[in-house]
């Protein structure tokens, strides 16, 4: 095939705008001068994923041969991560090759930024993958993003930090526009609730959200999605009377990730029963879902609430993603997010009932795919791609 007819990528369309990280943007780009492999690591909900989506989409045309995404945080099992990487890629196994033969005899000529998302859980499996791939391909760059460095000599790390924060005492507006905290507040506020802008008179309360939540972008935006229901005062005197029980007996800052799981319970503990039910019950999913997926949970007749009207609820609230890449309109959570639901849902004493009816629930589609497979082809293939790691962890239970 020659290269003009390539396809340049597969970026997943971005719906909110990108603030700020300019210094980071610039730093990982100059990294790849000098390194093939550049990692960004930093903790959940920072921005890792967001940072490199948008270095992909800018350098995009830097490679003949395009970015590619491939999200690993659903790839549990080591003997599937090269397929993973190969199906992100558009391509099939091919004959009696295996997904790493064929990876690497496609990947060898060419020039392209391969993005590795979410790689913590499967960290040796992806170094020693990756090191192959930089050996066997000298016109390929990866950038990967993880909680934690593969630990390869290769590699560059760029840690990327939260949000500088901005100064409790800062009065000038211009400056505390500049911040890039600040700015995320006010844009998803804005987009939440109409406009917004920073004021003299909102000035205070909103340096002190972003403060009290660390300049974590995510849970940043959980904060201002709930400005469509409460003031930001009420937000920062709810959150300020949370964050005071965690710290009560010590006074020192809260570590980032418990102030990412804190935010995280405090918008958890502000949904209703049947909201809350289901958000815990979305943590059974290993990757993207469905409506009627999610359908297939429920079974509970007395229920009133229709969960395609629960779900978008959450998804207005920012507990739940859209997902544009696919052929019909799915969904997933946000890792930290999953990492919470999967918790809760263990709590709640439900699990295995909910697992059991996704087992059942998947069992029936691929009885059903089997059967319809060969005259509607192309639709189940559509749902295979959306759905194949759910299948996988599935199927990973019968081991
Ligand atoms: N620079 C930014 N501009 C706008 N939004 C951002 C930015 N950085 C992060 N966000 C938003 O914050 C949320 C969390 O970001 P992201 O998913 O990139 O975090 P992460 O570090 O990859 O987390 P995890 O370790 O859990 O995978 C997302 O909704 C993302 O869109
Ligand atoms: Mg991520």
């Amino acid at each position: 095939m020659g290269k003009q007819v390539e396809p340049l990528g597969n970026l997943p369309a971005e719906t909110t705008n990108f603030i700020g990280r300019r210094h980071e943007l610039s730093e990982a780009w100059n990294s790849f001068l000098g390194h093939r492999l550049v990692f960004l690591v930093g903790p959940g909900g920072v921005g890792k994923t967001r940072l490199s989506l948008q270095l992909a989409a800018q350098r995009n045309r830097n490679f003949e041969d395009g970015a590619w995404f491939v999200e690993l945080a659903e790839v549990r099992d080591p003997a599937l991560l090269a397929g993973a990487v190969l199906a992100a890629l558009d391509l099939r196994e091919q004959g009696a090759a295996d997904a790493a033969t064929t990876l690497y005899g496609h990947l060898k000529d060419r020039r392209l930024l391969l993005v590795l998302n979410n790689c913590e859980h499967i960290i040796q499996p992806v170094a020693k993958l990756v090191s192959k791939l930089l050996k066997e391909s000298p016109g390929l760059r990866i950038l990967t993003t993880s909680r934690e460095p593969l630990g390869l000599v290769e590699e560059r790390v760029v840690p990327l930090p939260a949000f500088a924060l901005p100064g409790i005492d800062d009065t000038d507006l211009g400056r505390l526009r500049l911040n890039e905290a600040v700015q995320l507040f006010v844009e998803r506020v804005g987009a939440a609730s109409g406009r917004f802008g920073l004021t003299d008179d909102n000035r205070i309360v909103v340096v002190e959200i972003c403060r009290c939540l660390d300049g974590i972008p995510l849970t940043i935006e959980l904060a201002a999605v709930r400005t469509r229901v409460m003031t930001p005062e009420r937000i920062r005197s709810r959150l300020g009377q949370r964050f005071s029980l965690l710290t009560a007996g010590s006074p020192a800052v809260l570590p980032r990730h418990r102030t990412l799981e804190a935010a995280i319970a405090w918008s958890y503990d502000l949904l209703d029963g049947h909201e809350r039910r289901i958000l815990r019950q979305l943590g059974v999913f290993a990757g993207r879902f469905q409506i009627e997926d999610v359908e297939a949970l429920r079974r509970d007749p007395d229920s009133e609430a229709g969960t395609a009207d629960v779900l978008f609820s959450l998804l207005d609230k920012s507990l739940v993603v859209r997902d544009l890449t696919a052929a019909f309109p799915c969904y997933r959570l946000h890792e930290s997010m999953r990492e919470f639901a999967r918790l809760r849902l263990l709590e709640s004493g439900e699990a295995e009932t909910v697992s059991g009816r996704m087992t059942e629930h998947y069992a029936t589609k691929c009885g059903q795919f089997a059967a319809e497979g060969r005259y509607r082809l192309a639709d189940w293939l559509a749902w295979t791609e959306i759905e194949a790691d759910d299948v996988r962890a599935v199927l990973a239970e019968f081991r």
